[in-house]
C-alpha cells in the first residue's frame, strides 16, 4: 500500500478545485464551488466542490469523494492508476517499494522482470525456428491474425528448462526475483537450481489498467495437462483482484462489459470487434472482481460456456455481480461450447444478435403486448405502442434502444421515426420521475429506512448509527483513530460495510498511517461517499470529545454483542419488535 504521507503530498499538489476545474466549469457559490455534475446529466448545477475539505459532492446523484476518486471515475482508472495519473500531473514519481515480499522482492522489480519476460516470449514466438509450433498453434489452429497476436502481446515459452532463466539472469534479475515472480521454480532435487515454470506453452500476458504486465497465463499446444498454467499470486499480482483484458475493455465499457470464462474467448471477441470483453484469471469470479467491473460499467453480460459447469458458474457470477450493484444478464448460447467457438462457427453478427437478446425479456414483452391488444384496432395499437415505447425508454444503452425500436416498429408496422419520437418523450418523462424518486429516496435515506450501500442498516439501525458515529470520528481526527484502534475490534461492528471500513482503516493506520484517499483501493465510489458522509456528519457536531467517543464505542460494543446473540438465537424479528415495544411501555 502507498503510505498515507505520499497520498497527502499528492493531494496537496493536486488541489481538487484545479483537477475538477479542468473537467467542469466551476463558479463560486458561498463557501463552495458549484458546477454541472460530470457523473449524471443535468441542466442546473448541483455538483459542489469544497476547498477546505478537498471533497466534492453532487446533490443530484449523490456521488461524492476526494480528488483520487474523482480521477478514478472520470478517467476510468483503478486506484493505483489514479495515483499514477495524479503523480504525473504534479510531476513527481511514486515510490515503488509498496509491496515487498518476505524475501525482499518488490512489486516494481517483478513488473520490470515481467516486461523483460514478455519481450522474450514474443521474440521466441516470432523466431523462425523456435517459435514455429507456437505460431502454427495460434495463427493456423486458432486462426488469430498477427495484428491481434501483437495487440495482446502473445508469446511462446520454448520447450526448455532454462532459456527464460538464463535470459532474465543476463538482464540482471536475481533467483529470488524469478521465483517470487513465478517465472521460475526451485528444483526439488537440487535446492540450488531453479528452472522455468512455463515450457512449450503459448503465453498470454495479463496487463493491468495502467499497462503493467502483472502476470502470465500459458496454454499447452496439445491435450496435455494442465491445459492452462497461470502465475500464482506475486508481489505484483492478485489473481482475485484483476481481470484479463480490462486494460482494453475499460475504454469500451460505456454500454456494458462482457464477462467470459477463457482467455481465448476474450481474444476471439476482441478480434471480432467486441472490445468490451474480459475474463477472470483461471478462477471463478470473486467479489473483488465483481466490484472492479462495477467501477467500469453498470451492466455486465455474462457469456460463459454453454455446458453445465458454465451455467452453474454463470448463476454464481450473476449473484455476485448483482450484489456489487451491477445489472447482470446471462447470454443464451447454443450449438457452440463457448463464445470463441460460436464466433468462428456463426460469425460476429450472430453473436451481436445474441448480445441484444441477452435481455430477451423484450421479445417476451412484444409477445405479451400482442396478446393483450389487437393491432388491427387503431385505439388498441396506440396503447400497444405506448407500452413498448415506455419499455424501450427504460434501457440505458442507446444501442439496445436502437435495436428494440427497430423491433417495435416492425411488430407494430409503424415508421421507426414515430417510435423514436415517442421513446424520446418517454425518456424525458422518465428522467423527471427519476429525479422525483431520488428526492424521496434521499428523504428515506435520511430517516434511515433504506440504504443500498449498506443494506445491513435495516437489520439494526441503532447499531449502524453508532458505527457511523465512531467511524466518522475516526475519519476526522487522528486521536480518535488511535482511540478506535485501542478500544474496538472488527468484531464490534455489525454491518458488513462498516466492518470492512473499520478493518481497512485500522490496518492502514497500524501499517504507518491512514489517509481517506487510500479507501479508493478497496471500496467502490458509493461506499466512499458513505464514509465521507460519516466524516462530514461528525465534523458538523461540536461534541467531538474523548468521552463522547468512548461512550459511543461502548454502546456499540454492547449493542453489537446483543444483536449477534439475537441472531444466533435465531429469534423472529417480530419478537424483537414486540419485546422492544414492551420495554418501551415499561
Ligand atoms: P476452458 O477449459 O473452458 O478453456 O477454461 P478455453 O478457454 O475454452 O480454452 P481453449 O479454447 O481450449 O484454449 C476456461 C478458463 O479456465 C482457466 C483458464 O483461464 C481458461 O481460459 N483454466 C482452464 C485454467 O486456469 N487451467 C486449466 O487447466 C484450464
Ligand atoms: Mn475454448
Amino acid at each position: 500500500m502507498i503510505p498515507a504521507s505520499v497520498i497527502e503530498d499528492l493531494k496537496f499538489r493536486n488541489r481538487i478545485e484545479d483537477v475538477v476545474g479542468s473537467y467542469v466549469t466551476l463558479k463560486r457559490s458561498g463557501r463552495n464551488l458549484l458546477g454541472l455534475c460530470p457523473f449524471h446529466s443535468e441542466k442546473t448545477p448541483s455538483f459542489s466542490v469544497n476547498e477546505t475539505n478537498q471533497f466534492y459532492h453532487c446533490f443530484g446523484c449523490g456521488e461524492g469523494g476526494d480528488v483520487i476518486t474523482f480521477v478514478m471515475k472520470t478517467e476510468n482508472l483503478d486506484y493505483r492508476g489514479a495515483l499514477e495519473f495524479l503523480a504525473k500531473r504534479a510531476g513527481i514519481t511514486l515510490p515503488d517499494d509498496d509491496n515487498i515480499s518476505q524475501r525482499g522482492v518488490g512489486r516494481q522489480r517483478v513488473l520490470e522482470m515481467n516486461k523483460c519476460a514478455a519481450r522474450f516470449f514474443r521474440d521466441m514466438l516470432f523466431d523462425p525456428e523456435i517459435g514455429r509450433e507456437g505460431r502454427e498453434y495460434l495463427m493456423e489452429k486458432r486462426g488469430l491474425s498477427s495484428a491481434i497476436v501483437k495487440r495482446f502481446g502473445l508469446g511462446y515459452a520454448p520447450n526448455s528448462f532454462n532459456m527464460l532463466r538464463d535470459h532474465l539472469q543476463r538482464n540482471g534479475f536475481t533467483r529470488e526475483e524469478m521465483v517470487e515472480g513465478y517465472l521460475c521454480q526451485v528444483s526439488k532435487k537440487n535446492e540450488k537450481s531453479i528452472y522455468d515454470c512455463f515450457r512449450n506453452r503459448v503465453m498470454f500476458p495479463i496487463i493491468d489498467v495502467t499497462g503493467n504486465i502483472i502476470a502470465f497465463g500459458g496454454r499447452v499446444l496439445d491435450d496435455s495437462k494442465p491445459k492452462y498454467l497461470n502465475s500464482a499470486d506475486t508481489p505484483a499480482f492478485r489473481k482475485s483482484k484483476n481481470l484479463f483484458a480490462l486494460n482494453y475493455a475499460r475504454n469500451f465499457s460505456e454500454d456494458n462489459l462482457i464477462l467470459c470464462e477463457g482467455y481465448m474467448d476474450v481474444i476471439a471477441l476482441h478480434a471480432a470487434g467486441f472490445q468490451n470483453a474480459v475474463a477472470t484469471l483461471g478462477t471463478a469470479i470473486t467479489p473483488d472482481q465483481a466490484r472492479l467491473m462495477k467501477r467500469y460499467s453498470d451492466k455486465v453480460i455474462i457469456s460463459y460456456d454453454s455446458d453445465d459447469a458454465g451455467r452453474k458458474a454463470a448463476s454464481r457470477a450473476l449473484g455476485l455481480l448483482s450484489e456489487a450493484g451491477v445489472d447482470a444478464t446471462v447470454l443464451k448460447m447454443s450449438e457452440a461450447k463457448d463464445p470463441d467457438e460460436f464466433i468462428s462457427k456463426f460469425g460476429a453478427d450472430k453473436y451481436r444478435t445474441l448480445l441484444s437478446e441477452g435481455r430477451s425479456e423484450f421479445d417476451f414483452k412484444i409477445d405479451g403486448v400482442r396478446e393483450k391488444y389487437d393491432f388491427a384496432v387503431p385505439e388498441q395499437k396506440i396503447k400497444a405502442a405506448a407500452a413498448l415505447t415506455r419499455e424501450i425508454a427504460g434501457y440505458y444503452s442507446s444501442v439496445v434502444r436502437e435495436i428494440y425500436m427497430a423491433k417495435a416498429a416492425k411488430a407494430l408496422e409503424l415508421p421507426l421515426e414515430s417510435i423514436r419520437n415517442d421513446v424520446n418523450r418517454a425518456m424525458s418523462k422518465k428522467r423527471y420521475e427519476e429525479k422525483q424518486k431520488r428526492r424521496t429516496d434521499l428523504v428515506r435515506d435520511i430517516s434511515g429506512l433504506s440504504n443500498k450501500t449498506n443494506p445491513d442498516k435495516a437489520k439494526n439501525p441503532k447499531c449502524t448509527n453508532l458505527e457511523e458515529i465512531v467511524l466518522g470520528m475516526m475519519l476526522s481526527r487522528e486521536e480518535f483513530l488511535k482511540r478506535g484502534c485501542e478500544r474496538l475490534s472488527s468484531e464490534d461492528f455489525y454491518t458488513s460495510l462498516n466492518k470492512r471500513l473499520f478493518e481497512f482503516i485500522t490496518a492502514a493506520y497500524k501499517e504507518g498511517g491512514f489517509d481517506i484517499g487510500q479507501l479508493a483501493s478497496e471500496f467502490g465510489s458509493d461506499e466512499i461517499s458513505a464514509a465521507i458522509k460519516y466524516k462530514a456528519d461528525r465534523e458538523r457536531m461540536s461534541v467531538n470529545t474523548d468521552s463522547a467517543f468512548d461512550e459511543s464505542a461502548d454502546n456499540l460494543k454492547r449493542e453489537c454483542a446483543m444483536q449477534k446473540k439475537k441472531d444466533e438465537g435465531g429469534s423472529d424479528p417480530l419478537d424483537t419488535i414486540l419485546r422492544r415495544r414492551k420495554e418501551m411501555k415499561k
